[in-house]
């Protein structure tokens, strides 16, 4: 069945629905491509792909990736879950909707739910294409998470084969709850990593505009100390020395709060989902 597919892009003119289209456009499957404003469907028609009203698309269509902003998943799943085709997918690109309960069901649609990993910081690189492509999904290999609320080995080889298209080259996929998924992302990724990221840019900032210190020296050490922070702590290249140590305690009780691991508890990620999708609280269907 995953051999030749139809599959419908809806949002395709977007940050995501470009990039996934751009991927699938190189395969066998048979796509619709679909986008409700005006600069994103002159995107579409740019790149050499055909608009297809989004009706006519999931009518048709095996798999129905929605790749608008989260805050519209659950209007537009509302719209094109009552047209989709009996034991198809609809495929959501971030866990938060599907987990907070925001997407329109139905007993013989299947939801899935994708996200890239991105290219890993260690990933081997060789061509100037592959190291300019940080996000994944042009040239640099990465892994993809899934997660299909599915027993059916059939919908499962589907979505994985679409997912390897759509973020391609991956390397692996690895299956996880729509919950854990969610705890992957927003959770470890957005709220700790990358946090944690604006906050190297932050302490850099610091570094050159209140102390003085000169911008490409600052830049320098800071960018290299990060890759041997990386690779020290997750991948075990080297041991810290005794006095690095000491100084990362004296970070540790500077700059984090005791009870920080409370972001993984169910209720902080239901707060955190609530703030990212705008509602007042979040109430599972
Ligand atoms: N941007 C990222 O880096 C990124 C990474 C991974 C996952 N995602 C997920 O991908 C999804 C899309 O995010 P994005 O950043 O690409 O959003 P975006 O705002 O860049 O694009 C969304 C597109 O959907 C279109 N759209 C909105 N409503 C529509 C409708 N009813 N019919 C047709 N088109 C419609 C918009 O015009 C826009 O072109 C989200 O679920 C997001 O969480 C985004």
């Amino acid at each position: 069945m995953s051999d030749n597919l139809t599959i419908a892009v809806i949002g395709a003119g977007g940050k995501m629905g470009m990039r996934v289209s751009a991927n699938l456009m190189k395969t066998d499957h048979t796509v619709f491509y679909s986008e409700n404003s005006p600069a994103g469907q002159e995107r579409v028609t740019d790149a050499g792909r055909t608009l297809t009203a989004t009706d006519d698309a999931v009518k048709v269509s095996d798999v129905v990736v929605l790749a608008v902003p989260d805050l519209a998943l659950s209007a537009v799943s509302d719209a094109v879950v009552p047209l989709m085709k009996s034991g198809a997918i609809l495929l959501t690109l971030d866990p938060a909707a599907a987990y907070a309960g925001l997407l329109a069901t139905r007993d013989d649609i299947i939801q899935g739910v994708t996200h890239p990993c991105h290219p890993s910081v260690f990933v081997e690189r060789h061509t100037p294409e592959e190291y300019a492509d940080t996000f994944g999904g042009i040239a640099a290999k990465q892994d993809a998470i899934a997660a299909i609320e599915s027993d059916s080995t059939v919908a499962r080889d589907t979505l994985e084969a679409v997912v390897r298209v759509i973020f391609a080259p991956v390397v692996d996929v690895h299956w996880v709850t729509v919950k854990q998924l969610a705890q992957l992302e927003p959770t470890l990724v957005e709220t700790i990593a990358c946090m944690v990221g604006a906050l190297l840019k932050e302490a850099l900032d610091e570094a050159v505009n209140t102390m003085g210190v000169p911008e490409p020296a600052a830049r320098a050490i800071l960018l290299g100390h990060t890759q041997v922070a990386l690779a020290n702590t997750l991948k075990g290249d080297n041991p810290f020395s005794e006095a690095c140590l000491i100084a990362m305690d004296y970070g540790r009780e500077a700059i984090i709060k005791e009870d920080w691991k409370k972001v993984f508890r169910d209720d902080e990620l239901d707060k955190n989902l609530a703030r990212m999708l705008h509602l007042d609280h979040v109430s599972r269907k």
